[in-house]
């Protein structure tokens, strides 16, 4: 009797089921399978196996077109990449049925990240366009695949395009399941400010677990070279110079491998490096060589009369003769007053001498008549 309420409880909710399917009261360990290609896993259905229930309700796997019997999906090794989804099963005559899905997903990491660039060997020339191609061979599902680019560490805007290895204009098919040897290319070129670069990719595999599962490449190591450049903010197209005043001209030049500097005019080559003193006018070319060619500049040297001397010399010499004509002028009148002045005293002088010596003279009168 207790036995037949409840079938008919169950069978009422059942109906219910698959009329809307919104509550079926089976329950699956997981709804969302990740399983690496080749690993063992279960999945149990719960509620399905109650014993009140008896023989009529008969409870299976759904598994592609198989049916496996019972509540506990159990599968070893797992290699099927057709396998997406799997529906336990409750099923009742007469009733209907009630479906529970598993979504599937296998993967497998790729067997290796290689890097590499297409079509060039060796060092890398600076405002050049390059291509590097990282190729992710046997992973699967590519619609999970990342694939990420890094210079010298830091995450590349560009993610690059991914296709089917070797089928770069073909557009690849996210849907497959099953292991797929892919490739991303990116292009690449470089500033006069690198001298150095590191490129690695990496393939990550994101299946909506907690952790990703990352795959990284070995690194690629560039060294960049570039062509000669001259400085120019140390340099003038057109100088002067004073005769007698050397001038040194300064070329700078970057580039890598570093640039070789000389200096040369029609006279031919001015001695090597970047300095150069210059007496004489004319063009003088400084030109920065290394293996990837050379950059010039042509500086216009302008001799100039050093005037400055000259005009402190009239200064001078308009100095000197003012400064005589002044003396002899103010001699002359200086003479004079003094040869008047010079009279007068003597006068007095005198007149005075003239005195004592009329006193003087006076002690030898007296001295004259004591005789
Ligand atoms: C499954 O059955 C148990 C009792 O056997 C019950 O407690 C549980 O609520 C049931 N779960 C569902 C989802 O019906
Ligand atoms: C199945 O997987 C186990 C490990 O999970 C491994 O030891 C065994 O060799 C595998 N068998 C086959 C046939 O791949
Ligand atoms: C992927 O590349 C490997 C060689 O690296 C090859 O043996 C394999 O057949 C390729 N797989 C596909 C699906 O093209
Ligand atoms: C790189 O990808 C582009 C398309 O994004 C393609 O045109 C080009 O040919 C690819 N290069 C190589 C070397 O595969
Ligand atoms: C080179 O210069 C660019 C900007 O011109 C800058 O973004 C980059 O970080 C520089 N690289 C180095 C290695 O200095
Ligand atoms: C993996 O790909 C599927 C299909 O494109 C998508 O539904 C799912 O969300 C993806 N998982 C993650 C974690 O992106
Ligand atoms: C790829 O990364 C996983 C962990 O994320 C690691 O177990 C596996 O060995 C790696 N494969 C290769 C080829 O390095
Ligand atoms: C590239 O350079 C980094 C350091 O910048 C070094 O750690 C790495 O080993 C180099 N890789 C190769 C393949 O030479
Ligand atoms: C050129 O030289 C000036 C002055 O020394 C310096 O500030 C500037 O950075 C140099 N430019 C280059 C491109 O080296
Ligand atoms: C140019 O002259 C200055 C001093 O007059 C001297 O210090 C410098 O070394 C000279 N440069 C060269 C390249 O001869
Ligand atoms: C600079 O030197 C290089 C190598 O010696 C030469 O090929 C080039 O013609 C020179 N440039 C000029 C402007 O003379």
């Amino acid at each position: 009797m207790r036995d037949r309420m409840r079938v008919a409880l169950f069978a009422a909710v059942l109906l219910n089921l698959t009329g809307g399917l919104s509550h079926c009261p089976l329950q699956v360990t997981t709804e969302r399978l990740v399983v690496r290609h080749g690993d063992s896993y279960t999945v149990k259905c719960e509620n399905s196996t109650g014993d009140a229930l008896g023989n009529r309700m008969y409870i299976f796997w759904q598994v592609g077109r198989r049916q496996i019997p019972g509540g506990v999906w159990e599968v070893k090794n797992q290699t099927d990449w057709d396998l997406t989804r799997a529906e336990c099963v409750a099923r009742h005559t007469g009733i209907g049925e009630c479906r529970k899905a598993v979504d599937v997903t296998l993967y497998k990491e790729p067997d290796q990240v290689l890097i590499q660039s297409v079509g060039h060997m060796g060092a890398l020339i600076g405002d050049t366009e390059y291509h590097l191609q990282c190729d992710i061979p046997n992973v699967a599902p590519v619609r999970n695949l990342t694939v990420r680019w890094y210079q010298d560490g830091h995450p590349m805007a560009d993610k690059g395009s991914l296709y089917l290895t070797g089928r770069p204009h073909e557009m690849l098919d996210f849907d497959i399941s099953t292991p797929v040897n892919v490739s991303s290319n990116i292009s690449v070129s470089f500033g006069r400010n690198q001298s150095r670069v590191q490129f690695t990719c990496e393939a990550e595999l994101n299946l909506g677990q907690t952790d990703s599962l990352s795959n990284m490449s070995h690194s690629l190591n560039f060294s960049i070279q570039h062509k000669p450049s001259i400085n120019s903010t140390k340099l003038q197209p057109k100088i002067p110079v004073f005769r007698g005043y050397p001038e040194e001209l300064v070329c700078e030049a970057d580039g890598n491998p570093a640039p070789d500097i000389h200096w040369f005019s029609q006279n031919g080559v001015l001695g090597s490096g970047g300095n150069l003193n210059v007496t004489e006018g004319g063009d003088y070319t400084c030109n920065a060589t290394n293996v990837l060619g050379s950059n010039f500049y042509v500086v216009q040297v302008v001799l100039k009369e050093d005037y400055l001397p000259i005009i402190a010399g009239f200064v001078a010499v308009a100095v000197v003769i003012i400064s005589i004509v002044f003396i002899f002028f103010y001699s002359l009148y200086y003479k004079n007053t003094k040869m008047r002045r010079y009279s007068l005293k003597n006068h007095k002088l005198n007149t005075e001498n003239g005195n004592v010596a009329h006193n003087s003279l006076d002690l030898p009168i007296p001295l004259a008549k004591l005789h």
